[in-house]
């Protein structure tokens, strides 16, 4: 029997994590699913935004769901919810971080490395009041992120974009030099160099040429959303973080709300989408993920939520969602 962890998070988290559940509930009900504390809301219960039962239970899941987390309350506090987050994905090892971005002619795939870069770099304060980031990449973690993109460029169009900062950052030298070296074992695969800089600017005028975009964490979470907003918004955009052979963490791209939370009118899309890479990439129940692509595409049609410009409340838009699915095979 498979398990997943759910998430259910902060602000809107909850309220979305419930569709998701209804809807796993008619497409797989033979899963195993239990929610944690995480985010803000186990910070207030425990004071750890990533409880140790929490992540115990993550690395014993065979995927783990994650709904939205953060809360205005700790913006400024030395505990903050995101901090929960960054150690996940650190404990997960979960390295790729696939971002689909689709509409119309458009249809491209952001990976990006997540457990890296100036996220996880040396930081502190100097003796005069300097604060610093660091932005470090080793050659191996390099490697196994431009593998992986590569398998993935492989498996759609054969088109890479690896993209970096290399006219002023060593890192991005580094970069480079990695990805042209994988390159020699993906002859199939046509990989061009772009900078990023550029790159905001060809996502924004012509996102039809890509394919797979390849790039270091911060670029990759800065360009991501970019793309969600050039395919139909934030509110429709799901992510896969994948390590090797470990549970993934699958979410929506965007955050959690607190403006609109408790009012009942969340677009739950990207988090059935993030439900529907979970059904591919941990379960590999590709039919029951085509299905909920469908039943999304559906409801997105029917009862568009308030963001959309419609009027549809969340559970307006879960009940289409729920009719439009087939029933489970016993
Ligand atoms: C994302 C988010 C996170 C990130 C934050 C909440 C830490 O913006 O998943 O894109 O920067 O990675
Ligand atoms: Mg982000």
């Amino acid at each position: 029997m498979k398990r997943i962890v759910c998430l259910p998070g902060d602000g809107i988290g909850p309220e979305v994590m419930a569709v998701a559940q209804r809807a796993l509930h008619v497409l797989a009900p033979e899963l195993e699913l239990e929610d944690h504390p995480f985010g803000a809301a186990a910070i207030r219960a425990t004071g750890d935004p990533l409880p140790a039962e929490t992540l115990e239970a993550c690395r014993a899941a065979d995927a783990v769901l994650k709904a939205p987390i953060g809360d205005p309350e700790f913006d400024a506090a030395d505990i903050r919810p995101e901090q929960g987050m960054l150690r996940l994905r650190a404990e997960l090892d979960v390295y790729a971080n696939l971002r689909p971005a689709s509409r119309g002619p458009v249809d491209l795939l952001i990976v990006r490395e997540l457990v890296g870069g100036i996220y996880f770099g040396a930081r502190g304060v100097r003796d005069d009041g300097t604060v610093f980031d660091t932005c470090e990449y080793h050659p191996s973690q390099v490697e196994r992120i431009a593998r992986r993109a590569f398998e993935l460029a492989r498996s759609r169009r054969g088109r890479l974009t690896s993209v970096d900062k290399a006219n002023v950052l060593d890192t991005s030298r580094l970069w480079r030099r990695v990805v042209h070296e994988v390159a020699g074992d993906y002859p199939d695969v046509e990989v061009t160099d772009m900078l990023v800089d550029n790159t905001a600017m060809q996502l924004a005028s012509a996102p039809e040429q890509f394919d797979v975009i390849v790039t270091e964490n911060m670029f990759g979470d800065i360009l991501s959303d970019l793309a969600a907003a050039m395919t139909g918004g934030l509110g429709l955009a799901p992510s896969a973080s994948l390590g090797d052979g470990g549970p993934g963490i699958f979410e929506p791209v965007h955050g959690s709300a607190p403006d609109i939370a408790g009012r009942g009118i969340a677009n739950p899309a990207a988090m059935l989408r993030s439900v529907a890479l979970m059904l591919d990439h941990a379960l590999n129940r590709p039919e029951e993920a085509a299905a909920l692509e469908s039943a999304v595409e559906t409801a997105l049609r029917d009862a568009p939520t308030p963001d959309l410009g419609g009027s549809a409340t969340t559970v307006q838009f879960a009940d289409v969602i729920i009719g439009a699915l087939p029933r489970s095979r016993p």
